[in-house]
């Protein structure tokens, strides 16, 4: 299959799970794989778009021929976001970025020695990024963000989903849910696409490079319209 909708197109992606340092040693991470956004990276650059891949911690090769811009926490990933940002024609935060950071970071290694039986941890909410890139994007460019979530049900999912559409501003939301055992870390993935009214644009479910191909088609028809 050799698609070229995407030719000349300027997107970035981000990727990854973010960690925040507690210590020189030590950070607070998540269980994301970069597997999702990896894949959208690959997708992309196939379908004929230059793609900047902004890539927090990753467990999977990075695709050839994508720009990988290299970050640890939130704040480089706001930094590289707000840099590639204007330059891009449309955005997809598939990071899972950390929505609290140690307030405090410590230059010296936390000791048990000296902490005692317990310790308390003080965290800070970090910025959305996703809410702010949203709010600030031009009229032409598209902005894609991701929602994991937990839930009982798909209605359950779908209404966290279209609560978070609303909060965060942007034109699309994949959402997927995630457990113990599905959504992070796994090969496949299930995935609803809602747009800004909340109404559900495509299901997609498969391995994450085609749930990648699907979703860069919802892109491609908006670019084209
Ligand atoms: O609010 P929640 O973390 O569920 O939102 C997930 C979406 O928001 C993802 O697209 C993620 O990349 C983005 N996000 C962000 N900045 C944060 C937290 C999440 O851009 N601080």
């Amino acid at each position: 299959e050799s698609r070229r909708d995407l030719d000349g197109v300027r997107l970035l992606i981000t990727a990854g799970g973010t960690r925040e340092p507690l210590d020189p040693v030590r950070f607070i991470g998540n269980r994301s794989s970069g597997r999702q956004g990896a894949a959208l990276a690959q997708a992309a650059a196939s379908r004929g778009a230059h793609v900047t891949l902004i890539a927090a911690h990753v467990e999977v090769t990075l695709p050839e021929g994508v720009a990988v811009v290299s970050v640890e926490t939130t704040a480089q990933l706001a930094e590289a976001v707000e840099q590639h940002a204007p330059e891009s024609d449309a955005i997809i935060m598939a990071a899972a970025v950390a929505d609290y950071r140690p307030a405090a970071v410590s230059n010296a290694k936390i000791k048990k020695e000296t902490v005692g039986d317990t310790l308390t941890l003080e965290l800070v909410k970090n910025p959305d990024i996703l809410a702010g890139v949203a709010a600030r994007a031009a009229a032409n460019q598209i902005v894609v963000g991701f929602a994991a979530e937990t839930a009982e049900t798909d209605e359950a999912l779908l209404e966290l989903g279209r609560a978070k559409i609303a909060r965060k501003g942007c034109d699309f939301l994949v959402v997927n849910r995630v457990g113990w055992n599905e959504g992070f870390a796994t090969q496949r993935n299930a995935v609803t696409v809602l747009d800004r009214a909340g109404s559900i644009v495509i299901e997609a479910q498969g391995s994450k490079l085609s749930v990648a191909d699907e979703i860069l088609s919802v892109l491609a028809e908006r670019l084209l319209a």
